[in-house]
């Protein structure tokens, strides 16, 4: 404790704050990042081992796409943080999408989905990518008749659907629940969150404070998932027209060019960034709130250029870097024939 107010006495001199209204502040600062320890399943979902067993199949399963080619890894690799590392992938037509895929991290406390909230619940969600043409360009009819071919599945869902066997409505369950197990592991900043002083570099410390004082990043990237889950317009140029959240709510100024706070949780292996992918590193993120924020009527009012020197940039990268968790490795399975 001594030393973590010592450190902090030392952060408030750096960031020229007076240090000791500083060390009450930051001590309430981490405690808003502290990780749940539980994921809270839906009434109508509960978590059962053998549920998510069947959605990872489904999840790794090319016959749920018109072509048997595609699955939802396609563009959510494990490898990349649940994303790929293109600005936008290529789905069934094999032409790119209008957005990025987004990380499917911390699924579970995030919602609406999708980068214009289109979607409330993870289930109705999947539905999207497994029958859009441009996606997997599925049916539901030609994936039950598959899945049907197989006794394995078959045995499966009949053992956890004993009423109604291989429906749409399962497989969409089964994807969901097995989305809700996948979590960011734990990074060096939630250990440094739960007293390992060591965790963590000095210079990600003073990243830490700049993202929640000079560089208003904690605004809208808040608690342990760094997102509010709503929508903004930060002032990003435009590169091709995209409406954002203005083609679900457009009597709102604010929706036009707005997207859903990104989580900013394991980085580094998820690059490139923001809806259209267009910004290739966290040094052209950083650059964007420093120089880029383009000022129009939608912009976000909790937005505007910051000023940070060499130093509290690098810092700020620094402690953006300590939210990258170790890899962890994700085992394939088997998909029954
Ligand atoms: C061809 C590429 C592609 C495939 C295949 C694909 N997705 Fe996606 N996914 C995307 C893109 C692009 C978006 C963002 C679209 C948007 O916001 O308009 C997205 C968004 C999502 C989101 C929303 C995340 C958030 O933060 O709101 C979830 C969840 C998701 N996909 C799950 C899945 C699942 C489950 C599958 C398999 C059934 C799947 N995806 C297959 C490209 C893909
Ligand atoms: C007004 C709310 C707001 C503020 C303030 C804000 N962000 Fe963001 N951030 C967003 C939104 C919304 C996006 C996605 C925007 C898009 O793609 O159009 C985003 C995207 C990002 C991304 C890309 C993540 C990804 O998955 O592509 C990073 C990294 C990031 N912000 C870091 C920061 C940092 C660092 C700061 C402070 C200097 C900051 N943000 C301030 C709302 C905000």
């Amino acid at each position: 404790m001594r030393n973590f107010l010592k450190l902090i006495i030392g952060l408030g001199s750096l960031t020229g704050f007076p240090a000791l209204c500083f060390a009450g502040d930051a001590l309430t600062l981490k405690s808003q990042y502290k990780r749940p320890l539980e994921i809270k399943f839906p009434k109508t979902a509960p978590y059962s081992p053998q549920l998510v067993t069947l959605g990872k199949m489904l999840f790794f399963d090319p016959r749920l796409s018109g072509k048997n080619n595609l699955n939802c890894a396609s563009c959510h690799n494990p490898s990349f943080g649940y994303e790929v590392p293109v600005k936008t992938p290529i789905g069934a037509t094999l032409t790119p999408l209008k957005r990025q895929a987004p990380t499917l991290l911390n699924m579970a406390w995030v919602a609406p989905l999708f980068w214009d909230g289109r979607a409330e619940t993870l289930e109705e969600q999947a539905a999207g990518p497994i029958t859009h043409p441009d996606e997997m360009g599925g049916e539901f009819e030609t994936i039950i008749k598959r899945l049907s071919k197989s006794p394995e599945y078959k045995k499966f869902f009949h053992y956890l659907f004993p009423q109604t066997g291989i429906t749409r409505e399962n497989i969409l369950k089964a994807i969901a629940t097995y989305e809700r197990t996948i979590i960011a592991g734990w990074a060096p900043f939630d250990k440094w969150i739960e007293g390992d002083e060591t965790a963590i570099s000095n210079a990600a410390k003073r990243g830490f404070i700049i993202f929640n004082g000079a560089g208003k990043c904690a605004t809208c990237h808040s608690g342990w998932n760094f997102t509010d889950n709503k929508f903004h317009d930060i002032g990003l140029e435009i590169i091709e027209k995209d409406l954002g959240r203005a083609e679900h709510e457009s009597n709102n100024v604010f929706a036009e060019n707005a997207f859903k706070t990104p989580t900013l949780r394991n980085l580094s292996h998820r690059s490139p960034f923001m809806h259209n992918g267009h910004l290739k590193s966290l040094e052209d993120v950083v650059d964007h709130y420093i120089s880029g924020v383009i000022d129009r009527p939608s912009t976000s009012p909790s937005i505007t250029n910051v000023t940070l020197s060499i130093e509290q940039k690098s810092d700020l990268i620094a402690f953006l870097k300590s939210l990258t968790a170790e890899r962890q490795d994700v085992s394939m399975p088997i998909l029954p024939n």
